[in-house]
């Protein structure tokens, strides 16, 4: 046996695995060799930003009001590509947002730098939230990899296809903690946990923006949406949410912070209001922590016409632009004044600030300052993102396209997609199946390309994605069947075609066509049944009021249970799903997420075990929607649930009170021990550290594996009751059968501290209770003592 000690340090840890590289699960897929990023994150940390504020200082002073109001202002492709929105680039427009043809970049750029009075250059931006060209899993996929590589490389390679075609700022890392699987955003970051969240969401701001995002395959990365977007009302997107100051700052924050302090030089304020006060309207958020207490000089963006959504409604002034709704201002320039004085620098989509802006500098409503401030939290990104010096794509637009799928591109979106997929059951140890048999692939999902992507795929086109039949049919010796047995619904709100809403059909699958699902089975001696959403349910504006599998896709599953083959079902989904009525009946099922373009060879190298799958929830599954929210990092309750008495805090019509599913589980094809927790100390000073160690072995005689070693803690006497459980430190391993490893975690006080009620860090003396397994739900545990 051999064992190797390894010691993690707060999120920092996830920095240096991913810069040393860690362990991969992932034998046949080649590593890239596009490597020089790890080392330039290793020096992490900016030049002297000297000459950089000279030069802003400089070129504000030479700047007209109106030069400066252009300036905030971002305009998307629709607007901007109009005579007015020429106009406005000509008198010094300051963002472009969604123009992605290289060419049209490239003219813009011209109009700006060479016909504008001062040449500033534009910033060109875009949502490349899980790959541009080289779609890779939706961020929810890749939080479940517990492995900070996968999000860096979705970054690393989304910044370079994005920076070729002339782009230089994405709205991502999406960090948003979220308890709400009805809320179709959830697929956009790392789950209901903000440490997992802030160690994907440090991987993405490194990948995108390397050690320095002057350079040219780089981009400048923006966090979003701050705060607390994740918990709408109902789920319902853009819904309200009341929220205490320290769930706001020990859940919400945590992963903006640690993004800012990666380096992210950009934020996007939220559309959603907390504790009635909205997003981009909310100076506590924007500038007393982001800017005060943080120290952040980049600009903050406002959502898509969330300054304009400040207003009452009906829409006053202007009236013929019709967002409003907040009633937080009474009109234009009221929004633009509480914009701007809340710590809006640059407005997207609507032009209140800029329309209104010298009409509120003359009543004295905005202060000139507070222009300058933002004009001058804009240069200063332009400066640093090498925009002067190199205002154009590092491609003629013909080139661009050959940087697109690049083959190290292509395999790292690949072992993405294997690493996040979660083996939810396995029993009789259906997986891996055998491929020198043949095999069945049944379902709407199974030879499906264009659902692979997930919401939000960028540029990504469907002819690129291979799909689960033919990925299975590449590897497979026996021969491949296929049956989609129903069809799901790729409508999109408000469903045009039935625009009547009893007729509406969200969901599709209504008919199911046994006979061909009969056939497709009948030669053959195994099936994957690939199942699950559509695309279209998920990300912003859709929401769902069920969980459960669309449609009537669990009678596929009957069909091919009644054929007594072995079978294993695939989930593809944008959130986690209420599977209560399929997992009975499901001997086997894998959690693929939505993977990207090599859904098709990722699901076939884990279904035959070329791979082991080692992925784990980053979110809870419930039963069924009604016991959302559902999360593992709740507070204790005075009558904690117990389902052997009555009076507490249970659902009568659930047999369980855990979750189906809970956070940090996930199956291997082998087994693993973890045990022998020791801590390095049963006392600490507050300014102390404690390090807890674990042995993990690969248990099993024939799969090499990944495990994820996670520790968690718990506070059980505090002034304010503390979750019951919170993740501290997680580690994925791989192992060779009957391989040890000792994996260690550092624990201090930005650890067992947290936030109370006044926004205060607090440290408490007392016992701080270290639990460490393979979910959440682990019950290995020893204690120290805070002194
Ligand atoms: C979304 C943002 C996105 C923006 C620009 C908005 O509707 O909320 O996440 O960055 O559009 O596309």
């Amino acid at each position: 046996m051999r064992s190797v000690t390894r010691v993690k340090a707060a999120i920092g840890a996830a920095v240096v695995a991913l810069t040393v590289g860690i362990a991969g699960g992932a034998g046949v897929i080649a590593q890239s060799d596009d490597s020089d990023d790890r080392e330039r994150v290793r020096e992490s940390g900016r030049q002297s930003d000297r000459d950089v504020e000279r030069r802003v200082d400089r070129l504000l002073s030479r700047m007209t009001l109106q030069e400066k109001l252009e300036q905030v202002t971002l305009l998307p492709d629709f607007k901007v590509n109009s005579p007015e929105g020429e106009e406005s680039v000509r008198n010094g427009l300051g963002a472009v947002l969604s123009e992605t043809r290289p060419e049209r970049i490239r003219e813009l750029q011209e109009m700006a730098v060479e016909e504008s009075r001062l040449g500033i250059p534009l910033l060109f931006a875009f949502d490349t939230i899980h790959g541009f060209r080289t779609v890779f899993p939706i961020p929810l996929g890749t939080g479940a990899s517990f492995d900070p590589e996968m999000a860096f490389d979705d970054a690393k390679y989304g910044a370079r296809e994005s920076a070729a075609v002339g782009l230089k700022q994405t709205y991502a890392p999406m960090v948003d903690v979220s308890h709400e699987p009805r809320w179709g955003r959830i697929a956009e970051a790392a789950g209901e946990d903000p440490y997992l969240n802030s160690v994907m969401g440090v991987a993405r701001v490194k990948g995108t923006q390397g050690r320095d995002y002057g350079d040219e395959d780089k981009l400048v990365a923006s966090p979003k949406h701050l705060v607390a977007y994740g918990e709408p009302e109902a789920g319902r997107d853009y819904a309200t949410t009341d929220l205490s100051e320290q769930r706001l700052r020990n859940l919400y924050l945590p992963p903006f912070k640690a993004a800012i302090a990666a380096g992210a030089d950009t934020a996007m304020c939220s559309f959603n209001a907390i504790n009635g006060v909205p997003g981009c309207g909310n100076h506590y958020t924007m500038t007393e922590i982001l800017k005060r207490e943080w120290g952040f000089d980049g600009f903050i963006e406002s959502d898509w016409t969330a300054v304009a959504e400040l207003r009452s409604c009906p829409p006053q002034n202007p009236s013929d632009v019709p967002e409003c709704g907040h009633g937080v201002a009474a009109d234009g320039p009221a929004s633009a004044a509480l914009a701007f004085n809340s710590g809006v620098d640059s407005e997207m989509t609507t032009t209140f600030m800029r329309d209104f802006g010298s009409q509120l500098i003359s009543q004295g409503r905005v202060s000139t300052s507070r222009l300058n401030d933002a004009v001058r939290r804009i240069l200063r990104v332009k400066f640093r993102a090498g925009l002067f010096e190199n205002p154009y794509a590092p491609y003629q637009p013909e080139e661009t396209e050959e940087q697109m799928l690049r083959p190290d591109a292509v395999a790292a979106a690949r072992r993405a997609a294997v690493r996040s997929m979660v083996l939810l059951k396995n029993e009789g140890s259906v997986l891996p199946l055998d491929k020198s048999k043949n095999t069945a692939v049944i379902g709407p999902l199974a030879k499906n390309q264009h659902d692979m992507l997930g919401p939000w795929w960028g540029r990504g086109d469907d002819n690129d994605v291979v799909t689960v039949f033919d990925g299975i049919d590449e590897q497979n010796t026996g021969t491949t069947t296929f049956a989609e047995g129903c069809q799901l619904s790729n409508g999109e709100v408000p469903f045009d075609q039935d625009p009547d809403p009893k007729d509406r059909d969200p969901e599709g699958c209504t008919t199911i066509d046994t006979a061909a699902v009969n056939t497709a089975v009948a030669g053959a001696d195994q099936v994957v049944l690939a199942l699950g959403e559509a695309r279209e349910m998920s990300g912003e504006a859709n929401v769902r009021s069920k969980l459960d599998l669309p449609g009537r896709q669990e009678e596929l599953i009957q069909a091919v249970k009644a054929s007594g083959k072995p079978f294993a079902v695939v989930l593809f989904s944008g959130r986690p799903l209420g599977l209560e009525d399929i997992v009975d009946d499901s001997p086997a099922i894998l959690e693929a997420w939505f993977p990207g373009v090599q859904a098709g060879p990722a699901v076939a190298d884990v279904v035959f075990g070329q791979v082991n799958p080692g992925g784990k929830l980053p979110v809870s599954f419930p039963y069924r929607v009604g016991q959302v929210p559902i999360y593992y990092n709740h507070e204790a309750a005075g009558r904690p649930c117990n389902k052997s008495i009555k009076w507490n805090s249970q659902h009568r019509d659930i047999p369980s009170c855990d979750p189906l599913f809970e956070f940090g589980h996930g199956l291997s094809y082998t087994t693993f021990d973890i045990s022998g927790l020791t801590l390095s100390s049963s006392s600490v000073s507050r300014h102390g550290s404690v390090t807890a160690s674990v042995n993990v072995t690969n248990t099993g005689s024939t799969h090499k594996g990944d495990e994820v070693v996670q520790l968690y803690i718990n506070d059980p006497v505090a002034s304010i009751s503390q979750p019951v459980r919170r993740l501290r430190g997680f580690e994925r391993v791989t192992l060779d059968p009957g391989q040890s490893d000792r994996v260690s975690f550092r624990l201090d006080s930005s650890d067992y501290g947290f936030y109370d009620n006044r926004g205060r860090f607090v440290v408490e003396p007392g016992r701080i209770d270290v639990y460490v397994g393979n979910s959440s739900s682990a019950e290995m545990k020893q204690s120290f003592t805070v002194r």
